[in-house]
């Protein structure tokens, strides 16, 4: 059986990627098959095909992905997805076959085809009836990180004060959200056509970065999450309240090694590392948006055929939200011939 995959066999920018006939995933034992109806192209995938990664993580990526070129098993991205459950491994009985449900595949990409095979291992909740295929597929990759960096990280508390950098990103817009719905005081960094929709997410303050440094008030904040990664460790520092934590969504490998260090000698926690792809994470994020507390911001999208152009938008560095890719219609929406 066939089937279309948006598939890159080198890195390089968005012409590295094309729509292509590939076999489709057969059913393995604890595994099971997912029909994809939407997806997005994610800063993880533009990092990914382009390797434009933190200074020092090339090297990393190359011996995960692939030294030269991609590795047959990385050659199809795509990090979340919505899509139902067409076929069930031997052990496998989490959710009964034509089950719509969101997927986390993170890391073990393979979302941009028409279908995807998850592991059990996999992040996998059922989507609610009255969720369209857009939020569901944007559900996870930019709420998952800003929940575990708000969270369990930095431990986020009501009414402590927050700023958020990168604030209309997937991760940023998320964050805010997850913030406001903790009950604290959330000060957003974006560029100033993006602010109204910004405060409209929960925002109280809304900082324009390219006409004043909102890291130039001292001692501000009990929590910075810093979701572009341009911020000078000293600036964090002094803009953090003693106690206060820098959550560094974005950050190099010498940052990395020196994380300990860092919180060590300026009494502030440097909170780096990969986002969680925990069940929990995207079971919480969907009780958030249950409760009407977070909603996945849609920046455009794109037929699978015109994946080349959701990669652009990415690339652009602009996206405010998440860039979604619709893959195949669902059997029910077939059914009735709409
Ligand atoms: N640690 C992890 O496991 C993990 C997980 C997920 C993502 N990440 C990383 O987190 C970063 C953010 O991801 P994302 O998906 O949210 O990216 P994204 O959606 O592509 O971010 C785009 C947004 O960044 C904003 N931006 C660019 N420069 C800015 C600046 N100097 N100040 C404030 N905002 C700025 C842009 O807004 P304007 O147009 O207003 O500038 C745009 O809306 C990426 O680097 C990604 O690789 C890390």
């Amino acid at each position: 059986m066939q089937m279309q995959a948006a598939v890159f066999r080198r890195y390089g920018g968005p012409e590295v990627v094309s729509v292509e006939t590939r076999p489709r995933p057969e059913l393995k034992p604890g595994h099971m098959l997912v029909k994809v109806l939407a997806t997005t192209v994610s800063s993880g995938d533009w990092r990914l095909r382009s390797l434009t990664v933190p200074p020092g993580f090339g090297w990393i990526l190359r011996l995960m992905v692939g030294w030269r070129a991609p590795r047959a098993a990385s050659q199809i991205l795509g990090t979340e997805l919505v899509g139902e459950v067409v076929a069930l491994g031997e052990g496998v009985n989490r959710f009964p076959l034509g089950t719509r449900v969101i997927a986390y595949p993170g890391g073990r990409l393979g979302a941009h085809a028409e279908y995807c095979l998850l592991s059990e291992k996999c992040a996998v909740v059922a989507a609610p009836a009255q969720m369209n295929d857009e939020a569901a597929a944007a559900l996870s990759f930019g709420a998952m990180t800003a929940y575990d960096y708000l969270l369990h990280r930095a431990e986020l508390k009501k009414d402590e004060r927050v700023l958020i950098i990168g604030a209309a990103g997937a991760v940023g817009s998320a964050a805010v959200q997850i913030a406001r719905a903790q009950g604290a005081h959330v000060s957003a960094v974006c560029s100033a056509t993006k602010a109204e929709m910004i405060s409209a997410l929960g925002a109280s303050e809304v900082i324009d970065y390219q006409s004043a440094d909102p890291l130039q008030d001292e001692a501000a904040y009990d929590v910075i999450l810093d979701a572009v990664g341009h911020a000078p460790w000293s600036a964090l520092v002094r803009s953090l309240k003693p106690g206060g934590r820098a959550a560094l969504v974005v950050s190099g490998f010498a940052t990395m090694l020196s994380a300990g260090w860092k919180s060590w000698r300026s009494g502030r926690r440097c909170l780096v590392g990969p986002a969680s792809e925990k069940q929990a994470d995207l079971e919480a994020v969907l009780a958030l948006y249950q409760r009407g507390q977070f909603q996945p911001l849609i920046d455009s999208r794109y037929p699978l055929a015109n994946i080349q152009e959701a990669h652009a938008r990415v690339d652009s560095g602009r996206k405010c939200g998440n860039v979604i890719v619709r893959v195949q219609r669902a059997e029910s929406t077939m059914a009735q011939g709409e």
